[in-house]
């Protein structure tokens, strides 16, 4: 099954039938206006803003909750690199946290990285596996903290029946090209704050934000970036949104399957990550006793080791590492009330953990990963 036909197509045509190609434009209700309704039916939200990334929506989240200079923002170390960038973008300095074997935020790390300084949370659902919420809200609720959820990489995925990115104060989606649903480029940020909704909203459109009949806001007008979401993108969205608790469905029938085929093959050596709601795990990475075996199966079809993943590891993220600002007077690091630095050694249990771990491509419109063993065929 292809991730996209013919209802994209055909929601496509009609986007450039009507010729109606911004949100602005369109005479009626527009793709994105649906969009944006459908987003919050299926989270369970208030608010819903659609974006034109992902890396929008974070610096949109950050800026609806009032970040800004002097602030210290958790982010894990292993992420896209726009989860730490995003604080940057406001002013604001990234702080390096652990994960642990789950893959995502270490709560126990989270608490250690506090000081008086930390504003808020940023914590991933990296690769469809989700974090662990309740340890995470309540460090949260301890510290009078915002967690700002980074869903990107888990649209759709419940923890405790809840939706990723549901549970904190906000929570931000990419629909890139590799991600649950897609349109290229896009993004989304959803919330139940009033506040956040109207702040991030004003941000994403040149500070010129109206639309008093969705919400009351006596936010003053500020200045922002052009952030907005094309039409043909939310077009092609609204099928895949409406398709995704089957695709989700589709990927959990896969993971079972790979799971029980590799227990099947005799290989041992392995584990498979923990998962803080099992039942609901779309997402599949094992962690090896030894990194080289790690290895060797990274370099099968369908799998990739972790720490080989590029600007997932933060011992990539050259820009951040330096701490170069796009101009030395816009220097967030000189705004910081104390020295924050990312020695290549600033997170050794992540590079342990990722240097021993692969994830295993769960998606249902490619081919099965090719460490398969058994003759049983699956269901694409
Ligand atoms: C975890 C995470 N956060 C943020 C982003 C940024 O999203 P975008 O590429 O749409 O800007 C991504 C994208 O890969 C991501 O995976």
């Amino acid at each position: 099954m292809l991730s996209l036909g013919v209802r994209e197509l055909a929601a496509a045509m009609r986007v450039v039938a009507k010729g109606d190609l911004g949100r602005y434009y369109s005479r009626g209700t527009s793709e994105t206006d649906k969009f944006e309704q459908g987003l919050r039916a299926t989270l369970d939200v208030r608010h819903a803003l659609a974006v034109n990334s992902g890396t929008s929506a974070l610096i949109c989240a950050l800026v609806g909750a009032g970040i800004g200079p002097g602030d210290e923002v958790l982010v894990p170390a292993y992420t896209w690199v726009s989860t730490a960038a995003a604080p940057l973008a406001v002013g604001a300095v990234p702080v390096l946290v652990e994960i642990d074997e789950s893959l995502t935020m270490d709560p126990i790390d989270l608490e250690r990285k506090i000081t008086p300084h930390t504003k808020a949370i940023i914590p991933v659902h990296m690769i469809n596996l989700v974090c662990d919420m309740d340890a995470i809200m309540k460090v949260a609720v301890k510290h009078d903290l915002v967690v700002i959820e980074d869903a990107c990489q888990a649209m759709g995925l419940k923890y405790r029946g809840r939706r990723a990115g549901s549970i904190g104060h906000s929570g931000v989606f990419s629909f890139n090209q590799h991600k649950n649903i897609k349109s290229g480029e896009g993004g989304a940020i959803v919330t139940n704050d009033d506040r956040t909704f109207a702040r991030a909203a004003m941000y994403h459109d040149v500070g010129h934000y109206e639309r008093k009949d969705q919400f009351v806001s006596d936010e003053p007008i500020f200045v922002g970036m052009n952030f907005r979401m094309p039409e043909l993108s939310a077009a092609i969205l609204r099928p895949q949104l409406k398709r995704l608790d089957r695709q989700l469905a589709r990927r959990r029938e896969r993971r079972r399957f790979l799971i029980d085929e590799l227990a099947a093959s005799g290989r041992t050596g392995y584990a498979i990550s923990p998962h803080h709601d099992p039942a609901e795990a779309a997402g599949l990475a094992l962690l090896f006793d030894d990194p080289q075996e790690a290895k060797a199966f990274g370099d099968i079809k369908g799998a990739r080791r972790l720490i080989d993943t590029g600007r997932h590891v933060y011992t990539n993220w050259q820009s951040i590492l330096a701490k170069r600002p796009v101009h030395p007077l816009l220097d967030p690091y000189a705004w910081a009330h104390r020295p924050i630095d990312y020695p290549a050694d600033a997170c050794p249990a992540t590079l342990d953990i990722l240097a021993r771990s692969c994830t295993v491509e769960l998606a249902p419109e490619l081919p099965t990963p090719a460490f398969r063993v058994a003759t049983r065929s699956m269901r694409a």
